[in-house]
């Protein structure tokens, strides 16, 4: 059973993913898998009692017009598995991080300081922000060493994160624990129904897939698989088998996936349909019944679910749908998860309906466009090429609206994740995108084969100097390079090396 191990030692498994995973214990991928009799292999399921905990919002002092926030990137320990300790990092703390809030209009600054003994960063993923305030690998902060970024908060009501991105070192920061929400509230989002009690009816939940190796420590080895560690045990909040006890007759889950590599279809156990009411860049349009929604590493999505009093429903992942990958079974498209215990009281406080209508999002045009690229991604590269920190990739000009078409050439799962920016999906393979991916996006999973087009529009925070990046969300494949850098200019829109510079530039009309 050396394959089985690949998705989990079978305990949070059913007995028809092991069946599958025993066809393929012949096949080529085997070989792919080293051999592990280290693996940490929890002796129980986990129970699904232990109270969500809930990620403190941070403190934070307005101080002549701007809300300070302190971050602090710390070592600690944690205890995953009764009796074992692993040890950490989080900020402010032991393991993740508090969750930041603020309002659009608001001037927020963080006072970040680094007390690891490596080098890392804070990036604030989704934000609209000046480059320079971005906290990718170019704004890295010593050990020992601070940072203090201030910008204004300038877009919808939104479930962003944020979490290090040093220069080929994210995986294993992420993996270890820094990472957080932040939460941005604007002039409607407190007033459409949607349940806003941080903590009582708006739940962050963190979702991250890790595996500890036999002394308890996290494993930090991606054992051969082409897209980076599965794991096997499924955290919420740092927390396995964690129960939510529900008080409102409807209860927000902002969805976070902050895995490393695995891609999840989240869904109700029971089959019941939820309200998809927001992605990455905020609310959709208007509340999407669904029952199930998937997400790749760095996507997040909010949904509102209905309880009856007395009643429990698991969050569960089931097997996501991976496109046409080569073998599904290798990058978890067979693995099924249960992920947190929803538990209402016995008496549920009345909840308000969720407004019909939430934000008007004004489509982009394919005729919109003032320039077109095309990415290909394959491999460990984006046409051709792998990530060099002294190389500007992509000049965008300020003012502009772009369509891209990006396409995933391998077998085997990417995403794409755009800073700076949220896009729209226009059209994939020429369809309009589902609902899911019908509001603003900062980060999708690519099938492969398949041709997303997605447009986006640059309107400020001209830098030539400090570059935005543009990169898989598969951490493994963003180390190894799979990521471009492109800065806004005043200059016109331009590819400034790559294979077919040129070809696709030049403005639209
Ligand atoms: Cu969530 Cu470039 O990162
Ligand atoms: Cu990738």
């Amino acid at each position: 059973m050396r394959v089985g191990r690949l998705i989990g030692p079978g305990i949070l498994l059913g007995a028809t993913v092991l069946g599958v995973a025993t066809t393929f214990t012949a096949c080529a991928f085997e070989s792919d898998f080293r051999s592990d009799s280290t693996v940490f292999a929890p002796k129980s399921p986990p129970s699904f009692d232990t109270p969500l905990p809930i990620p403190p919002l941070a403190e934070s002092e307005v101080v002549d017009g701007v809300r300070i926030f302190s971050l602090t990137a710390e070592e600690g320990a944690s205890e995953f598995v009764d009796g074992v300790t692993t040890t950490t990092w989080g900020y402010n703390g032991d393991y993740l991080g508090p969750t930041l809030r603020a309002k659009r209009g608001e001037r927020v600054a963080v006072d970040v300081t680094n007390d690891l003994a490596e080098t890392t960063t804070v990036h604030w993923h989704g934000m609209h922000l000046p480059a320079a305030m971005d906290g990718g690998p170019h704004q890295p902060i010593e050990a020992g060493g601070s940072w203090r970024p201030q910008w204004r908060i300038d877009q919808p009501a939104a479930t962003l994160w944020y979490h290090p991105h040093p220069h080929g070192e994210t995986e294993e920061h992420v993996i270890r624990g820094l990472a957080g929400m932040f939460i941005l509230d604007d002039e409607t989002s407190g007033s459409l129904g949607l349940p806003t009690r941080y903590g009582v009816d708006d739940i962050p939940v963190i979702v991250q897939d890790k595996r500890l190796r036999s002394d308890g420590q996290f494993e930090l080895d991606s054992q051969g698989n082409e897209i980076g560690l599965l794991g096997d045990m499924v955290l919420v909040n740092g927390t396995w088998g964690a129960a939510l006890d529900v008080t409102t007759e409807l209860v927000r889950l902002r969805i976070l996936n902050g895995s490393s590599a695995r891609t999840y279809d989240f869904a109700l156990d029971d089959g019941r349909d939820f309200a998809l009411v927001a992605t990455d860049g905020g609310l959709l349009e208007r509340p999407f019944s669904t029952d199930h929604v998937r997400l790749s590493p760095g996507e997040r999505a909010e949904m509102v679910v209905a309880m009856q009093p007395g009643e429990e429903t698991m969050l569960r992942s089931l097997p996501p749908d991976l496109g046409d990958v080569a073998a599904p079974f290798a990058f978890g498209g067979n693995a099924e998860f249960d992920v947190l215990l929803l538990r209402a009281a016995d008496a549920l406080e009345p909840s308000a309906p969720l407004a019909g209508q939430f934000a008007e999002i004004e489509r982009f045009a394919e005729a919109d466009a003032d320039n077109t690229r095309t990415f290909d991604v394959q491999n460990r590269e984006i046409n051709g090429l792998r990530m060099d920190m002294d190389r500007i990739d992509e000049v965008m000009q300020v003012g502009s609206t772009e369509l891209w078409n990006v396409t995933n050439r391998d077998l085997f799962p990417h995403n794409w994740h755009v800073h700076d920016v949220q896009f729209q999906v226009l059209d994939i393979d020429g369809d309009a995108p589902p609902a899911e991916l019908s509001g603003w996006k900062d980060t999708i999973y690519l099938e492969p084969r398949r041709r997303y087009r997605i447009m986006m529009r640059f309107e400020d925070y001209v830098d030539d100097e400090k570059p935005y990046m543009i990169h898989c969300h598969l951490l493994l494949h963003e180390d190894e390079g799979l990521m471009s850098q492109f800065v806004v200019s005043t200059d016109p829109p331009g590819r400034n090396s790559g294979q077919d510079a040129g070809s696709s530039d030049g403005h639209g009309h």
